[in-house]
């Protein structure tokens, strides 16, 4: 069955179970699950009554597709979303975008991303927020390798502005009103699941990234190859200096981006309030 077919399926489906019709996205990280409860839930569709939608596997994530408003916008919210480590093709970690795009999905033009990151700037702390100005993908694979169906985007698209320049100093403006303290940085993604050595922190660092992480890169390809712009925020959760490094734990990952999380949640509601 082509890609375009699957698409169509899931929103078939989707559509058939709830008549909003959202024009905002928001794919939330690890332990960064607060938003949700912001939203004004009209529907909740688990991922595993969607065809050809894949099932997420991390226990730290849920695994639904969330429909409601949020500040007054209509809004689709995915409630965990799919790793490479875990084993999905890169088209199945981004069959989701696909679905909720206005090109052929559901309708969203604006997608929010966010995602734990280990930090390598060494002006960043635990805790803090980043907006991602630009990306690296290290992850050796790319959700557009294959066949390309023109109605969904081009074969060569443009990556110049991968994360929308309007966007970015909207958020900029608001944290700076909420007394936010914001970072800004280039995000790496790599395969993981496992952290890095030292030595590929240094690599990394040296070839241009502040923060790294295992998602967020293959959605913001096909956001952009369908035409959406993206707003993409980490929350630094470790601190990733080769020469001080100290072991971390996924546990710890997790307590840092909950604590933070609240910060995150503000920023992006008024985010969203003001598109
Ligand atoms: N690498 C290192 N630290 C991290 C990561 C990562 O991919 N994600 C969250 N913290």
């Amino acid at each position: 069955m082509t890609l375009r077919k699957q698409i169509d399926e899931a929103v078939a489906y989707i559509r058939k179970h709830t008549k909003i019709r959202p024009e905002v996205g928001v794919i939330l990280g690890t332990g960064l699950g607060g938003l949700v409860k912001e939203i004004r839930k009209e529907m909740v569709i688990d991922y595993d009554e969607i065809p050809h939608f894949p099932i997420s596997t991390v226990e730290s994530h849920h695994g639904k597709l969330i429909f409601g408003t949020l500040a007054g916008k209509k809004i689709v919210a995915m409630q965990g979303r799919f790793h490479y480590y875990e084993g999905y093709t890169m088209q199945q970690v981004t069959f989701p975008v696909r679905v909720m795009s206005d090109k052929v999905g559901l309708g969203v033009k604006t997608l929010l991303i966010s995602n734990a990151a280990g930090g390598m700037n060494k002006i960043f702390r635990r805790g803090d927020l980043m907006l991602i100005t630009d990306h690296i993908n290290l992850q050796g694979d790319n959700p557009l390798i294959g066949p390309n169906d023109d109605e969904l985007g081009p074969r060569f698209p443009d990556m110049s502005e991968p994360y929308d320049r309007r966007l970015l100093s909207l958020a900029n403006k608001i944290a700076r009103e909420l007394k936010i303290k914001i970072k800004h940085g280039v995000f790496v993604a790599v395969q993981g699941p496992n952290l890095e050595t030292r030595a590929e922190y240094r690599f990394l660092r040296n070839i241009g990234a502040d923060a790294v992480g295992m998602s967020t890169v293959p959605e913001n390809i096909v956001a952009n190859h369908m035409g959406m712009r993206v707003l993409g925020i980490s929350i630094i959760t470790d601190e990733c200096f080769p020469e001080t490094l100290k072991p971390v734990s996924v546990e710890e990952i997790i307590k840092v981006a909950n604590k933070a999380e609240p910060k995150l949640t503000r920023i992006m509601k008024e985010l969203v309030k003001r598109l």
